[in-house]
């Protein structure tokens, strides 16, 4: 399934059935619940593994032969990341990502290793492996963060190549778009599918990545989570990872990621923390949670994994005990 067309097409298969959605009057009036979320499949844990957010079994299988052949789970998350890079029909991200309102396509990007070590890139134009950018940074600088055109300009001091990001189908898009220019700050939420991979390697070693071009047709400037560590992405060796898709303005307001290692750092499972995680931004007062997709998917120290979002139709890619499959996740909505 193309990952644009995710609300339209999605069906309940896979790792888990959500059977429904209530507004319980629990303790907390004000608290909203998903009906039992249940388990059809409980993911085994075992690694090697891969995970990425959404249908990109092309970057999984990547990254599982850069760790069958020994490389680290950082290898696979950078190689794997770079298949969706350089794939000019995911409209998303890298090459051929949709543009801001003035036409830039500018993307973000972070990884994080095993030491707990990160880099990203943010407003970065020009250049397509922003991933490979964001090692660069992490590897090879003493900062975190670059952005802008200090991020370009260090990416071709790197060998980076330019070019230009903008295909023709993303301009003719951008094009069909002007002819509104609709901005709303409530946005659809078929815009966001970062991808974001997790990898855990032969010795136990676990990386994360994740890369975008951020919302179609933004405000000039616009950063998305994606970039920000601990947000889009959180990596501790010690416990498991967490990497977000989906709107990431709301991904930030609760550290989504840090926060759903955090909470597996204090005993639940991948499942269970990504439903708190999603739990937090659907709870919040006066939250608008129907307007907008927020996924997240993480994995344990042992490979256990778990998936959750707010609609239906997100999915997560797993490639496990030689079994490259996508798998729909459970969601607090029903549609
Ligand atoms: N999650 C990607 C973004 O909001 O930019």
């Amino acid at each position: 399934m193309k990952r644009r067309n995710f609300i339209k097409n999605a069906s309940l298969t896979g790792v888990g059935l959500a059977v429904g959605n209530s507004l319980l009057s629990c303790d907390d009036k004000y608290k909203k619940t998903s009906e039992k979320t249940v388990s059809v499949d409980a993911p085994k844990g075992s690694f090697p593994l891969v995970i990425a957010t959404w249908n990109v079994k092309n970057a999984t299988a990547k990254a599982w032969e850069v760790i069958q052949n020994g490389g680290s789970a950082l290898d696979a998350v950078e190689q794997g990341c770079m298949v969706e890079e350089a794939d000019e029909t995911g409209q998303s991200v890298g090459k051929g990502g949709l543009p801001d309102r003035d036409g830039h396509v500018t993307l973000d990007a972070c990884i994080m290793d095993k030491y707990g070590n990160c880099g990203s890139v943010v407003f970065l134009e020009n250049v397509v492996h922003a991933v490979s950018v964001a090692r660069k940074v992490m590897e090879e600088t003493p900062h975190v963060m670059l952005a802008g055109k200090g991020a370009e300009q260090f990416a071709y001091e790197k060998g980076f190549p330019k070019e230009n990001l903008l295909t023709e189908a993303s301009k003719k898009a951008w094009e069909e778009w002007k002819k509104t220019s609709e901005y709303k700050p409530i946005i659809n939420i078929e815009n966001h599918d970062t991808i974001g991979m997790l990898a855990i390697d032969k010795n136990g070693d676990i990386s994360g990545a994740c890369t975008t071009s951020g919302l179609a047709y933004k405000m000039h400037g616009r950063v998305g989570d994606s970039p920000i560590i601990g947000s889009g992405l959180f990596v501790d060796n010690e416990i498991g990872a967490c990497v977000a898709t989906g709107l990431g303005e709301e991904v930030v307001k609760t550290v989504g990621s840090f926060l759903v290692v955090e909470l597996m750092r204090q005993g639940k499972s991948p499942q269970e923390a990504c439903e708190e995680a999603i739990s937090r931004i659907v709870n919040k007062p006066n939250s608008n949670y129907k307007d907008f997709q927020v996924g997240y998917i993480a994995v344990n120290k042992k490979g256990e994994t778990g998936t959750y979002s707010i609609h239906q139709g997100f999915s997560m890619t797993k490639f496990q005990e030689n079994s490259n499959e996508n798998l729909q996740s459970t969601h607090f909505l029903t549609e």
